[in-house]
């Protein structure tokens, strides 16, 4: 007979046990960014994200300016070891992002700017996405559509609204799927965490553009919520305001992931362990709310280690900023621990 999992004594397991294996039993994933560069040069690091990541994104090698610099010259060296060690190591890659209005190649935003040839995004879309077919089966195919203050509509000015207006980002799912017609597809936005007015309208907005897209049948599967996380924003964190909104995606049928979870400091001169507590009680708030949600598949982080951080250290003399799981050390923080605890929730 087969040895029941009660018998395992489970705060023993849970101990050295990797996210991805916790993760997994909650029926989920758990991501995080990284660079080729970053994978080639430290293996310590090599070896933490292959422990704890069931998914990894490549922070930047997916994006167009980086892939096609000059028109015509694809350049697929650094993709291609992102999406190799995540097939050598069993996992899957996350696919960022098809059009972003900082990533657009300079001379595609010109020759848009010029004459608007959709022939040139989807050359680009179809250059790219089957090419990671086996190992993504995940894309952000529009990353942050929104920006509050041009439009009714609250659509980003970009070269690819300039071009084609609203309807570019049909016409990009559309291709999306074509190309890629068994990945889930997402919108990915950032800013939609916190209870101001100007985040209240931003999430508004972005259901209406949701709900419209599913009602002509377009292609979407789900939202990237970016949870860059802010605690000189905490105060505005009210738990109801974002439950409501995983409930209003949900019920649109579509998947969330939370696609770039970390957390940015306000005060870096306090303590160590009182810096570490903050950042992980913003995320056990955050996370509270998005476990309670079945929408919520994913949940990925914008780095690893604070060795690799995108995120400003808060103020010259105190060094990193200490928002993400592991520190710089790759030791994991109380936000590793508090990530873990909401797999937990689910099962985990
Ligand atoms: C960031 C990278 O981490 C930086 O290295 C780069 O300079 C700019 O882009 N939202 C996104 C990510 O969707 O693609 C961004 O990544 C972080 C904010």
């Amino acid at each position: 007979m087969l040895a029941s999992a009660a018998a395992v004594p489970l705060l023993g397991f849970a101990r050295d046990e990797a996210m991805k294996e916790r993760a997994g039993r909650a029926g989920m994933l758990f991501g995080a960014a990284v660079r080729a560069s970053e994978l080639r040069q430290d293996a310590a690091f090599r070896a933490a994200i292959t422990r704890e990541c069931s998914v990894i994104t490549p922070e930047l090698e997916l994006k167009w300016a980086w892939l096609e610099p000059e028109r015509g010259q694809l350049s697929f060296t650094d993709a291609d070891q992102i999406a190799s060690f995540a097939a050598s190591t069993g996992k899957a890659m996350h696919g960022a992002a098809l059009l972003w209005h900082l990533s657009i190649a300079p001379w595609a935003a010109e020759s848009l700017a010029d004459k608007p040839d959709w022939m040139i995004v989807r050359r680009f879309i179809a250059s790219v996405i089957p090419r990671y077919g086996e190992v993504t089966s995940t894309w952000d195919v529009i990353n942050e559509p929104m920006d509050m203050g041009h439009r009714v509509d609250g659509l980003r000015p970009s070269p690819y609204l300039a071009a084609f207006g609203p309807d570019y980002i049909r016409r990009a799912l559309e291709d999306a799927r074509l190309f890629a017609p068994k990945a889930r597809l997402f919108i990915n936005e950032f800013g939609l965490d916190y209870d101001f007015p100007v985040e209240r309208d931003k999430r508004y907005l972005l259901l209406k553009l949701l709900e419209g897209l599913k009602k002509s049948g377009t292609p979407i599967d789900g939202l990237g919520m970016q949870a860059h996380l802010e605690l000189g924003k905490q105060d505005h964190f009210d738990p109801k305001v974002l439950a409501q909104f995983f409930n209003d995606v949900g019920s649109l049928g579509l998947e969330i992931r939370i696609s770039e979870l970390d957390v940015k400091e306000a005060d870096g001169t306090l303590p160590t362990a009182a810096r570490d507590a903050r950042v992980a009680d913003a995320v056990r708030r955050y996370l509270d709310v998005a476990m309670a949600n079945r929408a919520v598949g994913t949940i990925g982080c914008w780095g690893l280690s604070d060795r690799y951080s995108w995120l400003e250290s808060p103020g010259d003399k105190i060094g990193l900023n200490r928002g993400l799981p592991l520190d710089s050390a790759l030791r994991p923080k109380p936000m590793y621990h508090a990530i873990s605890e909401a797999y937990g929730i689910r099962g985990g």
